[in-house]
């Protein structure tokens, strides 16, 4: 038995109910002939190893109910879309949906990280056909969606990776660069939005 005890099993229908949810989503906008919302998804059920690590960090009980409802990302997904604008258009489609509700926002794209990072992070209470721990059946389940651009998901593997080579020489440099790398992929979203923007209102006039 992990740290999710029963719900070891349950997680990860939850994430793939909350994946067909954002696919209905982006579905809809697309046959009502808008573009598409993202280009791609990613999911995933956090390990229960780095889930019991974080309650440790956290000084929280290493219990079922410290990792689903003190922790909120047992069950996350990330929204890789190809234009700012369309992180935008996601969060219009999720705060209109009656499946869930938005409980938290965070907005490291008008507030980047001081590393350089940008995403934006929301939590969602979401109502799933599955029991939760307070018992209820429909439950609540918290799910954590971070958006961001391809740029932004680019920067921020790399940076993900190297933030575990502890045996990196000069990190400060490396930090340095990879500040200025993220500034730079900022300003190429910036240009992209408006190339798509020219290109929109070239098409109307035609
Ligand atoms: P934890 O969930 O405990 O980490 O704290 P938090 O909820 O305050 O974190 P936050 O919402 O700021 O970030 C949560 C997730 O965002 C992380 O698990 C990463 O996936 C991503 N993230 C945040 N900051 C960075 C960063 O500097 N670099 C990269 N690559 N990812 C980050
Ligand atoms: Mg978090």
């Amino acid at each position: 038995m992990t740290i999710y005890g029963p719900y070891d099993q349950i997680l990860p229908e939850i994430l793939s109910l909350t994946t067909e949810r954002i696919k209905r989503l982006n579905q809809q906008v697309v046959d009502n002939n808008q573009p598409k919302l993202y280009e791609h998804l990613i999911a995933r059920v956090k390990t229960p190893e780095s889930m019991a690590e974080k309650c440790t960090r956290k000084g929280y009980p290493v219990t079922t109910e410290s990792a689903l409802r003190k922790c909120r990302d047992a069950v996350g997904i990330r929204i890789v879309c190809n234009f700012i604008d369309d992180i935008e258009r996601c969060l219009v489609q999720l705060r209109q949906a009656d499946w869930c509700q938005i409980i938290k926002e965070k907005d490291y794209i008008t507030n980047a990280k001081p590393n350089g990072y940008r995403s934006y992070h929301i939590i969602i209470n979401e109502t799933v056909p599955y029991r939760d721990v307070d018992g209820n059946k429909p439950g609540s389940f918290y799910v954590e969606i971070q958006l961001r651009t391809i740029a932004m998901d680019s920067w921020a593997s790399l940076e993900h990776e190297m933030k575990y080579k502890h045996n990196i020489t000069d990190a400060e440099r490396i930090g340095r660069e990879l500040k200025r790398c993220a500034d730079q992929l900022a300003s190429c979203d910036v240009q992209m939005q408006t190339i798509r923007q020219l290109i929109n209102s070239a098409d109307k006039e035609e």
